[in-house]
């Protein structure tokens, strides 16, 4: 075993495994080990996919990685915050089943002010055309003369669902923006910027999920 051109004799030797070059035998070996997580802090007019047919701007043009990264789930194109991107498969997939009720934390501005009876409704659950949309908490955080903004915290994350039942009750959605996915917040990340979880972040959303 050879780092950089010499024999690594010594056991636990450290390299960078972003510029070490590490041969077996006289064959190049990929050393880096585990999977990349990042958070983007994602801007509107963004779509949440690996590559759009009709060349609108990706959240892929936002971050830069050497592995296959993916996003978690998906943001609408006019919604902007938290969205997570990997490319361990298996976290992925667990963290955007619904079987895991991951909270996912949104910040809604609406028209108009949603009293208690509203509330009560959203967190019973609106019916939509794909079935019922349940909030499992809903708060009003801020209350203007013609719009507010909401809090909505949901379990699952279907196409447009806030939007949708936001509607289905009254008070359309001006603005939208995720705050929070799991444990995973944006902690100062400015909109267009991602940045790398801490392995404590890491750590806390496999237990999330059973990992
Ligand atoms: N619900 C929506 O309506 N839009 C999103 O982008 C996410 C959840």
């Amino acid at each position: 075993v050879t780092v950089d051109g010499r024999v690594a004799r010594v056991l636990g030797t450290r390299v960078n495994p972003d510029r070490a070059r590490i041969e077996v035998d006289g064959r190049r070996i990929a050393v880096r080990p585990g999977h990349d997580y990042y958070v983007l802090n994602k801007p509107p007019g963004y779509v949440t996919t690996v590559s759009d047919p009709r060349g609108r701007p990706t959240v892929m043009d936002l971050v830069r990685s050497r592995r296959r990264i993916f996003p978690i789930g998906r943001l609408d194109a006019d919604t902007a915050g938290v969205l997570l991107l990997t490319d361990d498969g298996e976290l992925a997939h667990r963290l955007a089943h619904p079987r895991f009720q991951v909270p996912r934390v949104y910040v809604a501005e609406v028209i108009g002010l949603p009293g208690k009876a509203v509330r009560e409704r959203l967190e019973k659950g609106v019916r939509l055309q794909d079935g019922l949309a349940r909030a499992q908490r809903v708060r009003v955080r801020a209350r203007g003369s013609r719009s507010s903004q909401v809090e909505v915290t949901m379990a699952e994350g279907r196409k447009h669902e806030v939007r949708l039942m936001l509607e289905a009750v009254g008070h359309p959605v001006t603005r939208l923006a995720r705050i929070s996915y799991g444990p995973i917040r944006l902690a100062g990340l400015p909109l267009g910027a991602v940045r790398a979880l801490t392995p404590r972040e890491v750590g806390d959303l496999q237990v999330l999920v059973g990992l």
